[in-house]
């Protein structure tokens, strides 16, 4: 099996509590970009943006990935929701592991996080209207990134998690 099983996805697809359960099942180390950077830089992802601006959050995102080139670790990569549509992070993320795209509709995503407010791209009156247009932006590079896709809208965390563990195991298509 991979070393590093990478989840990529829009805001709110289940990344980290899918990257929660694989790993607890594979007995993988999780790591989480968001969480890395956070404790990196000792401030939440707000004020990164707020202090720093986006391009500098997406370079650190980059710093992030290139420092797992060299890892030996067993790893499930749970991503930011912008990392495979920056800085050409597409290319490092074919090259660090095997990645798995969580794919699911406005509508899910929009109900999972329709009262979060740590996630600066999702600051704006029109939440479903952002949530739409953006992940239109996005979806090209989540499919050119992904070795695999799985539709989410309608699968619990734990299915998710043991759909990816048949695809790893060569089991699914
Ligand atoms: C972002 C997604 C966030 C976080 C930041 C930017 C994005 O991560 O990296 O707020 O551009 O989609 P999650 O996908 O874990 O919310």
């Amino acid at each position: 099996m991979e070393d590093i099983i990478i989840l990529i996805g829009f805001m709110g697809s289940g990344k980290s509590s899918v990257g929660r359960v694989l790993a607890r099942k594979l007995g993988y180390k999780l790591v989480d970009s968001d969480k890395y950077i956070e404790k990196q830089e000792g401030k939440s992802i707000n004020d990164i943006f707020k202090e720093y601006g986006e391009q500098s959050f997406r370079d650190m995102e980059t710093e992030f990935l290139k420092s797992l080139l060299t890892s030996d670790e067993k790893i499930i990569l749970s991503t930011g929701g912008g990392m495979p549509c920056h800085n050409n992070n597409a290319v490092l993320l074919k090259e660090i592991g095997f990645s798995v795209y969580l794919a699911a509709s406005p509508s899910v995503i929009y109900e999972r996080v329709k009262y979060d407010t740590g996630r600066p791209l999702l600051k704006v009156d029109d939440k479903l209207g952002k949530i739409t247009s953006l992940l239109a932006e996005r979806e090209n590079y989540y499919k050119e990134s992904a070795d695999r896709v799985i539709d989410t809208d309608n699968l619990g965390v734990n299915e998710i998690a043991d759909e990816i563990i048949r695809l790893l195991k060569g089991e699914a298509n």
